[in-house]
This record gives structure tokens, sequence and C-alpha cells, in this order.
């Protein structure tokens, strides 16, 4: 039987949103310091694993986790012969699974940070200080409150922002924020994370933050623009 054909964007079976078939910006900065350390890295959430088996591709060893076995399945099976050196590690980031200390040289997690609240973002951000190397890095990406199905939101957003929120961008019932006819493939839930917020969970779990910004992903569609800032990009390293 002939392996089946992906398109750019899948439905996740588990309605957490889409996974991508093509590397985005921030994932292609993870695969070239998979590249340049060698070792074991950490693909939190990798759905389809566009970014575990480029990873894979480049002679690590990488961990591939994610809430739903049958995506991580689908990944081992396409493998080949890096098999090997795939560890499958069903669980939700960030209490369903645990590492040794020290043990990661580099960690990737696109599009799944918004999918956590904010203690469990600092909760994670933590996890990785312990369990990546000096040195190791982490590699992120998220959705932002200017993704444009939650256009209306922005004002809001802002607001929360200038009252000092600590997490602005939480939104328990996405239905009322938007009517987005895509809203059926993503949680009810769900935290909009930007540039200041997500650098801060990374610096206060002891991360130097060398970059953080908000951007257009190369591969988003059209139909979810809005003003350029529809994700957030984070590359910080353990000191
Ligand atoms: C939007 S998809 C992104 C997949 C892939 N990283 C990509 O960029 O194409 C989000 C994935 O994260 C997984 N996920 C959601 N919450 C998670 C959690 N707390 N821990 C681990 N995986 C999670 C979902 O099962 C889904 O496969």
């Amino acid at each position: 039987m002939s392996a089946p054909v992906y398109h750019r964007r899948v439905p996740t079976v588990n309605s957490m949103g889409w996974s991508t078939t093509v590397l985005n910006e921030v994932s292609t900065l993870f695969v070239e310091e998979c590249r340049m350390r060698q070792g074991t890295v950490l693909d939190i959430g990798a759905g389809l694993g566009v970014a575990t088996l480029a990873a894979l591709e480049t002679g690590a060893r990488v961990i591939a986790n994610d809430a739903d076995m049958g995506q991580l399945e689908s990944i081992g099976a396409r493998s080949g012969e890096a098999r090997e050196r795939l560890r499958l590690a069903k669980g939700r980031f960030p209490y369903k699974f645990k590492l040794d200390k020290a043990s990661l040289e580099a960690v990737h997690a696109s599009h799944v940070f918004h999918f956590l609240t904010g203690r469990q973002l600092e909760i994670g951000a933590a996890s990785l200080h312990w369990w990546l190397k000096p040195g190791g890095r982490v590699f992120a990406v998220a959705a932002t409150p200017y993704f444009g199905p939650f256009a209306n939101f922005a004002a809001e957003y802002e607001a929360r922002v200038g009252r000092g929120e600590a997490w602005p961008g939480w939104v328990e019932n996405t239905r009322s924020i938007t009517e987005h006819r895509l809203m059926s493939q993503v949680p009810k839930s769900i935290h909009l994370l930007d540039d200041r917020v997500l650098a801060s969970v990374f610096e206060r779990a002891g991360f130097e933050v060398e970059h953080c910004w908000m951007f257009r992903r190369h591969d988003l569609p059209a139909s979810v623009h809005y003003d350029g800032r529809e994700s957030v990009g984070l590359v910080a390293r353990k000191i």
C-alpha cells in the first residue's frame, strides 16, 4: 500500500488545531540546531511529526511527545531506518511524562503552548530548564491574539494588558470571541500568547531569551491573516 499523501495542514484527530506538513520558520531553526549539536532532542506536541522527521534526518535522537498515541504511531510508521533513534512519549506536557536532568540538547514546541494554562506554562518552562543541558535551547511558536479568527479579541487583550493582568490571553470559551468556522477544530479554551508574556515565562524559569518576536508564518493561509503578528516565536537558552 502506498504511503498516505498529506496536505499542507491536516486537522489533528483530537481537535487540537492543525498539524502542518511544512516546516515553519521556528521549526527550521530547531532542525538547524539538531544538525549542529547532535544528541537527544524533544518535540512537544509533535502532531504529524514534520519537525520530528526532519530532526531525525539530521542524525539526532528524537523524543516525540504528543497527547495522542495514534499520531505518534503514524510518525513511527514513517520514520524508516531512523526508527531506532525515535522514542514515542505519549502524555500531556508538562504533567504526564518526565525526563532526566540535563538529558536534552534542544526542545521544539510548535503550536502547542497555546493549549496550556499560565500555570502549566510555568511548570513546563521549569521542567524544560531541568531537562536541558547547559547551553541547550527551546524553539517555540504559538498563536497570538492577532491570529485572524481572534481579531475581535485584540482590543480586549490590549485592555487586559493595560490592567496588568498576568495572563491576558487566556480565553475560557473561544466561541465567545469568534464564530469562525474553523473553531470546531480547536479546544474550547485557548491561551493566546504574545512576545512579552512568552519571554517573561521563560526568563522567570531561568532561561536567557535570545529572541522572542511576533511574525506571520510563511505557510499561514490568507484566511487567517490579520496584521502580520499572527504567531509568536521564541528562542531561549538554558544558562
Ligand atoms: C496544532 S498541532 C501542532 C502539531 C505540530 N507541532 C505542528 O506544528 O504541525 C498540536 C499538537 O499538540 C498536541 N497537544 C496538545 N496539547 C498537548 C499537551 N499538553 N501535551 C502534548 N501534546 C499536546 C495535539 O495532540 C496536537 O497533535
